[in-house]
């Protein structure tokens, strides 16, 4: 069942939606080659406590940490570690944030320089599939029409691998509501968006096979063929003529523009 939230609702979910970018900007500004991401969730769970809010994703089906940090081949749910970063890794951090009851929901991939051409292609078309997806969700479209924009583009037009395994979906009172928002499918195809839905858009780009292995820690996703991937999210409001987007990756990029160790396209 698809719940139509209501205006207030919608604003209690983009003050969630916002914390969790404000949460990517403070992991954005301490980025940098020689930090574990295990140090990256232990400074974002403390930003995210320090304004009465709790990390969604922890304790979530038994998820361990506040967030996840998918290096280079991992794709999402990559658990934190002791490992250092170095210069060339691909960085995907997923955030959620839960407050006054309700979720936020949010991904950036970073990079830190320098990066591998190929790699700063894969991150500007799994941005730019994820723009081209929101335009799609608006009040009449289907889902079906979000998920096939991000389809053609990534990998009609790119030839990248759009992961099949996991979807956006919708958000509120639980991180995951209905309807499940794929990133590949048909025009026309699936439920209606109506005005005041919240949906999490989030394509999964891979640089090779859309592929994907589990690892033995049960969580971490990786390409099959070891290859890079990227994943960005927002959490959008559906509305007539153009969504509402709850989060907001301008206080990332700043950072981004900001820090020398990190690679920046804009
Ligand atoms: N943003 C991730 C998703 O929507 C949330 C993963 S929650 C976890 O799939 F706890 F399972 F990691
Ligand atoms: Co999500």
């Amino acid at each position: 069942m698809i719940r139509i939230k209501t205006n207030e609702e919608v604003e209690l979910i983009r003050e969630s939606a916002l914390l969790v970018s404000s949460t990517l900007a403070e992991l954005a500004s301490i980025l940098k080659p020689g930090i574990t991401t295990a140090q990256l969730d232990k400074r974002a769970e403390e930003f995210i406590l320090s304004h009465q809010a709790i990390p969604s994703f922890k304790n979530y089906r038994g998820y361990p940490f506040a967030t996840c940090i998918s290096v280079n081949d991992a794709v999402v749910h990559g658990f934190p570690t002791d490992k250092a970063l170095k210069e060339g890794d691909l960085v995907s951090i997923d955030v959620g944030v839960y407050k006054n009851g309700f979720h936020g929901d949010s991904a950036y991939t970073f990079g830190l320089s320098p990066v591998l051409e190929e790699h700063q292609l894969l991150m500007r078309v799994t941005r730019e599939s994820l723009m081209i997806g929101i335009e799609k969700a608006i009040s009449g479209n289907r889902v079906g029409d979000v998920s096939n924009a991000i389809q053609e583009h990534a990998e009609r037009k790119h030839h990248f691998g759009v992961v099949r395994e996991l979807v956006g979906h919708g958000v509120g009172k639980q991180l995951h509501e209905d309807p499940q928002v794929p990133n590949y499918g048909k025009k026309g195809a699936g439920p209606k968006l109506k005005d005041n839905m919240v949906i999490a858009i989030e394509p999964m780009i891979n640089l090779g096979t859309r592929d994907v292995v589990y690892d033995s820690d049960g969580w971490t996703v990786r390409t099959r063929d070891g290859k890079y991937s990227a994943h960005y999210e927002h959490t959008v409001c559906i509305k007539k003529n153009k969504a509402d987007i709850l989060s907001s990756f301008s206080d990332i990029t700043t950072q981004e523009k900001n820090n020398a160790a990190l690679f920046s396209d804009y």
